[in-house]
Order: C-alpha cells, then sequence, then structure tokens
C-alpha cells in the first residue's frame, strides 16, 4: 500500500511527478501549433469547463472558497486568474464566508477547492452560494464527491488517492488546475456584464457533435481575443510540460531537508516568509509544520514585517525566506538584509545558480536550491522541500506522521 514509503505522507510527496501529470493528462498540448494554424490555438482543454465556460469568462467576479491547504491553493492561484481573465477575483475561507453571510449575486462565478469534496464548510458554503444564484465550479480530487456531485460544472484533479491527513498532492494539483482554468478562460470579448443565464437541459447524444462544433466555435472566438496575452499563455503552458521533470528534480533534495531537519527538529518556533505568487507558500509550508511537526510556525506575508512580526526575530528565530527569482525578488532581498541586520537564522528557498543568493551564505545562511520555471508555477515547485521538511520534522521528533493528534483526513462537520 505504501509502496516501498514509511508512511502514506512521504510516498505521497515523491508521487507528485505523476499526479501532476495525471492532472493534465489528456488536457493539455504541450506541443505548440503551427504558426497559421488557426484550428489549434487552444492548448488547455478542461472538458468539465466546456458547457459554462463562457459564462465564468463573463462574470463580474470570480470567488474562491475553500478551507485550509485547499483555501492555500487558491491564494496561489489567484494572481493567475485575476492576469488571465481580468476579473476580480476574491478569496473566502469557507467558515468566515458562511458566519458573514457574504453577499453573492448572480452575476459571480463561486469556486469551491476540496480534495475530499466534502469538507462541511466548503460544502454549506456551496448550497449557500448556488441558493443565491451564483454559477457553482468544483475543483476536487473525489468523483462522486458531494461538492463534485453539487457544482453546476468543475474539475476533478485526478491527482489518486491522498490517504495521509497532511494534503501534500492535492495542493501542487490544485494549483493546477486553477492555472489551466485561468489559461482557458480568456477575458471576455465583450465587457459587458450578463447574467447568469438558467442551466442548459442535460445535453442529449445526438447534441454531442454539435456541441463539439459549438465549442470549436466557442474556442476560436475567445482566443482571437487574447492575442496580447497569447505568448504569455504560450511561455506557462510549455513550462507546464516541464514541470513533472522539475518537481522530481527537486525531491532529489529530500537528504538535505532531513539534514536541515535535524538541526530545527528542537525548535520551538519556526517562520516563513514570502510574497506575491509565494505567500502561499509561506503559509502552506507554516501549516504543515504545525499539523504534523507540531511546532508552532506562521506564515509571513514579506510586506506586512515591519508591522509587527519582525518584533519576533532574533539570533534564535529560525526563518525560511522564499526568495525564488519573480517580481517580488528585490524586495525579497531586503527582507532578507533586514533579518540578517536582526541576526535571524535564515534559511533561504531561492533558484538554483542565483549567484547574488550564494553571496548570503558567507553570511551564515543556507541555501535550499531549487530549479527554475515561469512565476506562476513555481509555488509548485517551491512547496516541495517544505513538504519534506515537514515530514522529516515530523518522524525526527517521533511523531504520528500520518494520523497527526486532533485531525481527521476529511472535516464533515463545522
Ligand atoms: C471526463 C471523464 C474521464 C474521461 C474524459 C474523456 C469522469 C469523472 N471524467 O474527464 O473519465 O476520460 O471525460 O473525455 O467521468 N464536475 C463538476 N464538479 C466538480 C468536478 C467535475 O460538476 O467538482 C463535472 C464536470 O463539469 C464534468 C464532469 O464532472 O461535467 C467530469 O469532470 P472531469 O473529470 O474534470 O472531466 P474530464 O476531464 O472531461
Ligand atoms: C492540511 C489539510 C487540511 C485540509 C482542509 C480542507 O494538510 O489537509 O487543512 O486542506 O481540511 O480539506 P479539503 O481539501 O478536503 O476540503
Amino acid at each position: 500500500m505504501k509502496g516501498g514509503y514509511d508512511h502514506f505522507m512521504q510516498k505521497e510527496i515523491h508521487e507528485q511527478p505523476e499526479s501532476l501529470l495525471q492532472t493534465m493528462r489528456g488536457r493539455v498540448q504541450f506541443q505548440r501549433p503551427a504558426v497559421g494554424n488557426p484550428y489549434l490555438t487552444q492548448r488547455v482543454k478542461l472538458g468539465g469547463l466546456v458547457e459554462h465556460g463562457a459564462t465564468v469568462s463573463r462574470c463580474r467576479r470570480i470567488m474562491l472558497v475553500a478551507c485550509g491547504t485547499s483555501f492555500h491553493a487558491c491564494l496561489a492561484t489567484r494572481q493567475t486568474l485575476e492576469e488571465m481573465c481580468e476579473v476580480p477575483v476574491v478569496l473566502e475561507l469557507a467558515s468566515d464566508f458562511l458566519d458573514r453571510r457574504c453577499p453573492i449575486f448572480r452575476d459571480d462565478t463561486c469556486f469551491f477547492l476540496s480534495q475530499s469534496g466534502e469538507t462541511a464548510d466548503t460544502l454549506r458554503s456551496l448550497e449557500y452560494a448556488k441558493a443565491h444564484g451564483a454559477l457553482c465550479v468544483g475543483v476536487t480530487n473525489t468523483v462522486g464527491s458531494a461538492i463534485s456531485r453539487m457544482t453546476h460544472c468543475g474539475v476533478h484533479l485526478n491527482a489518486g488517492y491522498e490517504i495521509g491527513v497532511a494534503s501534500t498532492k492535492a495542493y501542487t494539483s490544485q494549483i493546477l488546475a486553477i492555472t489551466m482554468m485561468a489559461l482557458q478562460l480568456p477575458p471576455p470579448r465583450v465587457t459587458k456584464h450578463t447574467r447568469f443565464p438558467p442551466p442548459l437541459p442535460p445535453p442529449a447524444p445526438q447534441a454531442y457533435t454539435s456541441q463539439i462544433l459549438a465549442i470549436t466555435m466557442m474556442a476560436l472566438q475567445l482566443a482571437e481575443d487574447s492575442i496580447s496575452k497569447r505568448e504569455r499563455r504560450d511561455c506557462i503552458i510549455d513550462e507546464l510540460g516541464q514541470l513533472p521533470g522539475k518537481v522530481r528534480s527537486t525531491l532529489m533534495l529530500d537528504s538535505a531537508m532531513l539534514e536541515l531537519a535535524e538541526s530545527l527538529k528542537g525548535a520551538s518556533s519556526l517562520l516563513f516568509f514570502g510574497r506575491g505568487y509565494n505567500y502561499a507558500t509561506a503559509l502552506e509550508a507554516a501549516l504543515k509544520v504545525k499539523e504534523v511537526a507540531l511546532i508552532h510556525s506562521e506564515g509571513i506575508l514579506a510586506g506586512e514585517m515591519k508591522h509587527g512580526p519582525l518584533a519576533l526575530v532574533d539570533k534564535h528565530m529560525p526563518i525560511v525566506v522564499i526568495a525564488t527569482r519573480d517580481g517580488m525578488y528585490k524586495k525579497m532581498e531586503s527582507v532578507i538584509q533586514q533579518l540578517l541586520a536582526r541576526e535571524a537564522q535564515l534559511y533561504i528557498l531561492c533558484n538554483e545558480g542565483d549567484e547574488s543568493m550564494k553571496a548570503y551564505e558567507a553570511k551564515g545562511c543556507k541555501l535550499i536550491q531549487v530549479p527554475e520555471t515561469v512565476d506562476c508555477l513555481q509555488p509548485v515547485i517551491n512547496i516541495v522541500p517544505l513538504q519534506l521538511l515537514s515530514y522529516h520534522l515530523t518522524v525526527l521528533r517521533g511523531l504520528n506522521v500520518d494520523q497527526p493528534r486532533n485531525l481527521a483526513k476529511s472535516v464533515t462537520v463545522s
């Protein structure tokens, strides 16, 4: 069952090259189409979005609703959705969404992310949003789950069973699924907002060929509108093809993370600093460390550092700073300098071959070097060494990896 691994969490971390491939299988055309061939412009095709894709493209607001790790996947992909769809994207923790009875409109699209597809708060939020007339889209790993059945449409992750209570491979597949959705949903041609039309009746079998024709025409029309984004989309899709291989080489950091865990196993607190796409990485790494290794841990938005968290920093505080090359790189470098000035013990997660970051080794920092990919996919790679770190910390501390205390895999009560 554990395929030669000691624990399910370990197995599931190491399965990620394959689970990512499964999430993309049959949905992404990795080859760039021949120039001038209009029938091959759609390189990402999620079957589950076909029926309601145009409605999503025309909506006034996208809401991403989830709990825990699934919420972090929302945070990691928000910027990609905003960039590709040019629609405001808001994030909602399902419990808070329900507590506030958040206002919902008929021209909202609500995405519900859930590995299990059964999480009570996410499910209740879905019922609420559906009752208020929003288009409800599921992103679930469990075919036939309540969320999969109750949403108007959606995408299955196809990442395979996740048994360890701490979610790992579902997280990276969720990031991928939303990124693929963003790539498939270019901005609307007409900016006038329309209301969510009544659901279509179930298609008759003979409607199939007409659907293919209609959707092919729709895809061609939508692709026409997004010429300005085509280069960026092609670049992201090319990197999707490289991603499983890059995750596989990131997994080679396993023994380095074991070594790091040896030096951190006695820590009483561990901080993770990130911003931009990698604020989610900081939150998710901190959640993994606290839930399985039972060490107090916080993910901190680096932009908020001076507004409180800096007070915690001294030479006893281990901090992981996520500083891979993206638009936030210079700002993260300044964060590193400010933390060093307070003598923090720094572990810098950076890209391989980054000479500027290498210079910090001379100042006592340790580097975790990962392969580089396009900015919006970098969180998929960056979380991998931090998953390994939390796994090794847990084993070294003699704790139960797959069944952390007080937690259940599927939270079916609020
Ligand atoms: C589907 C088939 C897959 C087949 C492929 C071939 C299923 C589950 N999937 O995959 O076996 O190989 O066609 O074309 O039969 N949905 C929701 N909410 C969710 C998730 C999904 O409503 O949270 C809906 C989708 O809108 C879609 C259906 O479930 O109507 C299947 O979704 P998905 O498995 O993602 O679709 P395909 O990848 O096309
Ligand atoms: C953390 C973890 C939880 C779940 C959360 C939502 O490792 O597993 O935070 O992510 O309970 O679960 P799903 O995604 O099944 O809705």
